[in-house]
C-alpha cells in the first residue's frame, strides 16, 4: 500500500516533510544562524573522513572547522569527538557522523542488487531499519543510501549498489530503504539520515566506465533516471549526494538545473546537498573550473551545500564573498539546510551514544539477513528438478572457489563487515546435512581470478565419487564496485575449465554463481543441470543456499537486471524503444547464413548476426521449484479517462508441489506517443504464496495517471491512446491485453 501511495504522493506533488514540528526547527535555526560567524558557518560546510587522530581532529572540531565527519566508527571517540564540538566549541553545534552503510552495518545484508532481486519492497525496508539500528549504536547519524541509480551498463561495477534496470523497481526499492533508515522518525536515537544517491545518471556513464561522461537528454533524465529520486524525495529524504559525473558536459556537483531548479524548485526539497568525496575540487580535472576558487563558487551557487574531504569551501569560500563573487545569502542558504538536517535528527537535544548498546549481530538481525538472502537467490534453470537436493543423495561434492569465501560472499561496501561472522555455504551444508550424508569439500582454484588448474584434477576425483556436485563461482568482492568496471563479463579465472571439467564427469552438476553483477555464464548454464545466481549474499548468505539447496525454501528472486549473452550487446535492457527496424524473430544468425548469401537476405531489423537479440535471461525472470499457472486475466474495464483507475484482475494457481512464492508482474505499453514509448515498463508487482494446488484471484490496481511521461512538449502527461499490459512472471512472457485511454 505504502508504495503505491508514494507512487500517487509523485503526482500530489506533497511535500516531503510538511510537519508542523518544522515551525519549531525554523525558528531555532534562524536564531543560531544569526549568532555565526562566516568561519563557523563554513565550518558547517565542511566535512572531513577521520584520520584516526583525535586530538588533531578535535581541535579543528574546537575551532568550529569542522560541521560533519565521515568513516569514524567507534563510539568512544564520536563521542568524544561530540563532546568537544558540543561542550568546547563557541556554538556548541553537534558534528553530524556518517558512513557508507549500504547493505548492512555489522550485519551484512544482500548488496541492494540482491535485495532488488527479492522484489519484495518490506524485506528491503526491514534490512534497512536494522542497519539504521547497529550503525546508530555506533554513533552514525547519516549513511549514504540508498544509491538509486538506474543501470543498465553490468560492465559498471556499481551497478552492484543499485536496483538494477528498472525505473519503478528503483524507486519501490529506494522509498523502502528511506523508510528503513529514517524509522517513523528522523529524530529517533536508532534512526539515520538517508542520502538518495548519487545525483544524477551515474548509472549511465559511457561505456560502463565508472566515472566517465553521461549524455542523457533532459526527456530521459526525467523518463528513467529522476523518477526513484523523485520518489525519494516525497519519501522524505533527509539529504542528497551530487554525482561523480558530468552530464551532457556539466559535473551535478555544478549543475544549477538539477540540484535547484528539479530538486528544490520543481520537487520542494528542503534538506541538504553534500557533495561526493572532492567531488567539487574535481570539476577542476573536468575542465568546468580552472581552479579551486572557481570550483568552490560553481558548487556552492549550483547548491551543494556541504563539501566532502575538499576543503575547498572552507578554504576558498572566505576570499569569495569578500570580493562579492558569491553572496552570503548563498552561504547563509546552505547552512540552514545542514542545520534543519542536525535539528530533524535530534543532535542538540541528543548528541551522544550510547556506549553500552549491544545491538550487534542480534539473532533477529541475522535471521532478516538470512531471509533477505534466500528471497534474493534466483533460480535460473533446474533441469529434470535436479534441486532440491534428493534425499536418494548420499555423497555431495562442494567444489569451487566461493564455496567457502567468507570475505567475498559479503561483497562490496562493507567496510564494517567482519568475515569472521560470514557463515558459508561450505559451514552451513556440512551443518545442515552432515549426519545425513558425507560431504567432500574441493576447491578446484583459490579464489575467482585463480588461473592455477592444478587442484582441479582433485576436484574432479571428488566430484566423481560423488553422487551429485554443487560448484560456487563467481567474483571476489573487489571485482565489482567502485572504480571495478569489467570489460569482459565471462567467469574469471579457470572457473569455466573447472565447470567444464565437472561436466564431464555426468554427475548432475548445480551451479552456484555469487556475483556483484549479471555475468555471460551461458557456456556454464548450458553445462549445469540447475543454476543458481546469489548476488553476493552477505553474512547469511551460506545457510540461505543451504535451506534453497536442500529445499528448506524455494527460489522466489526474479532477475532485477537483463542478463546478456555477451558483453557486446550491452547496454541490453527489456524496457528498450521499438525502434523503427524492430525484430520479427525470422533473423538469420552467423552459423545459418548461407555462403554468398544476399547483400539483404538476412533481414534488414535490429539484431546481432551473432549473437541475435535475446538477452540470456530477461529483466523480471527466476523459477521455482513449483510451477505457476496465470488464468483468466480481465480487465474490470478496457477504457478508461486519465482519472480512473486501472483495475485488471487474474488467478494464479500453484501447479506444482511446493508451497511457494511467485512474484507477479504487471507490465504496460503505451502504444503510440508524441514521442516514442518503451515496448513495456514495469508499474506493479506483488509476491503471492501458494500450496501446492491452490488458486488465488488477484488483483493489480493502477491509477491512469501513473502513464504520465514527459512528451514531445517536455510536458508530464497522460496521452490518450491505445496502450496494452501483461501480467506475467517475466519482462518476456504473457499475453498483450488491449486496453484504451480517452480523453
Ligand atoms: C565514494 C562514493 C560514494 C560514497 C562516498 C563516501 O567515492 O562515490 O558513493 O558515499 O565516496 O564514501
Amino acid at each position: 500500500m505504502l508504495y503505491t501511495c508514494v507512487a500517487a504522493c509523485i503526482l500530489a506533488g506533497c511535500s516531503p516533510t510538511g510537519d508542523d514540528k518544522n515551525a519549531v526547527i525554523e525558528q531555532k535555526v534562524e536564531s543560531l544562524l544569526k549568532r555565526m560567524t562566516l568561519e563557523e558557518k563554513l565550518g558547517q560546510m565542511n566535512q572531513i573522513s577521520s584520520y584516526g587522530n583525535v586530538e588533531d581532529m578535535s581541535a579543528l572540531i574546537r575551532r568550529g572547522e569542522i560541521g560533519s565527519i565521515l568513516n569514524e566508527v567507534d563510539p568512544q571517540r564520536i563521542n568524544t569527538l561530540q563532546r568537544v564540538a558540543v561542550e568546547e566549541s563557541r556554538l556548541g553545534i553537534p558534528l553530524l557522523i556518517a558512513r557508507d552503510v549500504i547493505h548492512g552495518f555489522k550485519t551484512v545484508f544482500p548488496i541492494p542488487l540482491g535485495q532488488a532481486a527479492t522484489f519484495d519492497p518490506q524485506l528491503v525496508e526491514d534490512g534497512a531499519r536494522i542497519s539504521a539500528i547497529e550503525a546508530s549504536s555506533a554513533g552514525i547519524r547519516w549513511t549514504f543510501s540508498p544509491m538509486i541509480d538506474v543501470a543498465r551498463d553490468p560492465r559498471w561495477g556499481r551497478m552492484t549498489e543499485g536496483s538494477g534496470e528498472d525505473t519503478y523497481l528503483t524507486s519501490v526499492m529506494g522509498v523502502a530503504m528511506i523508510k528503513g533508515y529514517q524509522g517513523d522518525s528522523l529524530n529517533d536515537p536508532t534512526s539515520i539520515a538517508a542520502c538518495p544517491k548519487h545525483f544524477v545518471g551515474y548509472g549511465a556513464a559511457e561505456g560502463g566506465r565508472d566515472y566517465n561522461s553521461t549524455y542523457i537528454s533532459e526527456r530521459q533524465l526525467r523518463n528513467v533516471y529522476l523518477p526513484p529520486f523523485e520518489a525519494a524525495c516525497k519519501a522524505g529524504a533527509a539529504t542528497y549526494m551530487s554525482s561523480f559525473n558530468d552530464n551532457d558536459g556539466v559535473p551535478s556537483s555544478g549543475n544549477k538545473f538539477i540540484l535547484r531548479d528539479i530538486l528544490r524548485g520543481e520537487w520542494g526539497f528542503d534538506g541538504m546537498v553534500v557533495s561526493d568525496w572532492t567531488s567539487i575540487t574535481e570539476m577542476i580535472s573536468h575542465g568546468f573550473a580552472a581552479d579551486a576558487a572557481e570550483a568552490a563558487r560553481r558548487a556552492v551557487d549550483a547548491g551543494v551545500d556541504m563539501d566532502m574531504v575538499s576543503y575547498a569551501y572552507y578554504k576558498e569560500l572566505p576570499q569569495l564573498i569578500k570580493d562579492g563573487k558569491v553572496k552570503q545569502q548563498t552561504i547563509d542558504d546552505a547552512v540552514r539546510n545542514i542545520l534543519r538536517i542536525k535539528f530533524r535528527l535530534g543532535l542538540f537535544d541528543n548528541p551522544y551514544v550510547d556506549e553500552n548498546l549491544d545491538v550487534l549481530y542480534a539473532p533477529a538481525h541475522l535471521e532478516a539477513a538470512k531471509r533477505a538472502a534466500v528471497e534474493s537467490a534466483i533460480l535460473l534453470k533446474n533441469e529434470k528438478q535436479t534441486l532440491p537436493i534428493p534425499a536418494s543423495v548420499r555423497t555431495l561434492a562442494i567444489i569451487g572457489p566461493m564455496a567457502d569465501a567468507p570475505y567475498e560472499q559479503m561483497g562490496t561496501w562493507t567496510f564494517d563487515g567482519d568475515k569472521n561472522h560470514t557463515v558459508t555455504p561450505l559451514k552451513a551444508i556440512r551443518e545442515l546435512a552432515a549426519d545425513k550424508i558425507q560431504v567432500i569439500y574441493e576447491p578446484g582454484l583459490s579464489f575467482s581470478r585463480d588461473k592455477d588448474t592444478k587442484g582441479i584434477a582433485k576436484a574432479v576425483a571428488a566430484a566423481s565419487r560423488a553422487d551429485m556436485v554443487v560448484v560456487f563461482v563467481g567474483e571476489e568482492a573487489i571485482l565489482s564496485g567502485e572504480a571495478h568496471c569489467l570489460a569482459d563479463l565471462n567467469l574469471q579465472g579457470a572457473q569455466s575449465e573447472l565447470i567444464e571439467a565437472l561436466s564431464k564427469t555426468g554427475k548432475p552438476l548445480v551451479t552456484v554463481v555469487m556475483a556483484g553483477r549479471p555475468l555471460t555464464i551461458g557456456k556454464e548454464a548450458a553445462l549445469s543441470s540447475a543454476l543458481l545466481y546469489s548476488f553476493h549474499p552477505g553474512t547469511m548468505g551460506g545457510p540461505a543456499l543451504a535451506d534453497l539447496l536442500f529445499g528448506k525454501a524455494v527460489p522466489s528472486g526474479k532477475t532485477p537486471v537483463t542478463f546478456p549473452k555477451s558483453v557486446g550487446q550491452v547496454p541490453i535492457y527489456y524496457s528498450h524503444n521499438r525502434t523503427g527496424r524492430p525484430v520479427t524473430g525470422n533473423e538469420i544468425l552467423l552459423d545459418s547464413i548461407p555462403v554468398e548469401a544476399g547483400q539483404t537476405s538476412l533481414g534488414c531489423t535490429s539484431f546481432y548476426l551473432d549473437e541475435g537479440w535475446t538477452p540470456l535471461y530477461p529483466f523480471g525472470y527466476g523459477l521455482s521449484y513449483t510451477t505457476f499457472e496465470y488464468d483468466n486475466i480481465r480487465l474490470a474495464a478496457d477504457k478508461l479517462s486519465v482519472s480512473d483507475t486501472l483495475r485488471v484482475n487474474f488467478e494464479l494457481e500453484n501447479t506444482g508441489n511446493y508451497t511457494a512464492t511467485e512474484v507477479a508482474q504487471l507490465y504496460i505499453q503505451d502504444k503510440v506517443g508524441s514521442i516514442n514509448r518503451p515496448v513495456k515498463e514495469l508499474k506493479r508487482f506483488q509476491r503471492v504464496t501458494l500450496k501446492p494446488g491452490e488458486r488465488r484471484k488477484l488483483e493489480f490496481k493502477l491509477p491512469v495517471s501513473e502513464l504520465a511521461f514527459w512528451n514531445i512538449d517536455m510536458k508530464k502527461t497522460v496521452e490518450p491512446g491505445e496502450f496494452a499490459l501483461w501480467v506475467a512472471t517475466d519482462s518476456q512472457s504473457g499475453e498483450a491485453v488491449p486496453f484504451e485511454v480517452t480523453e
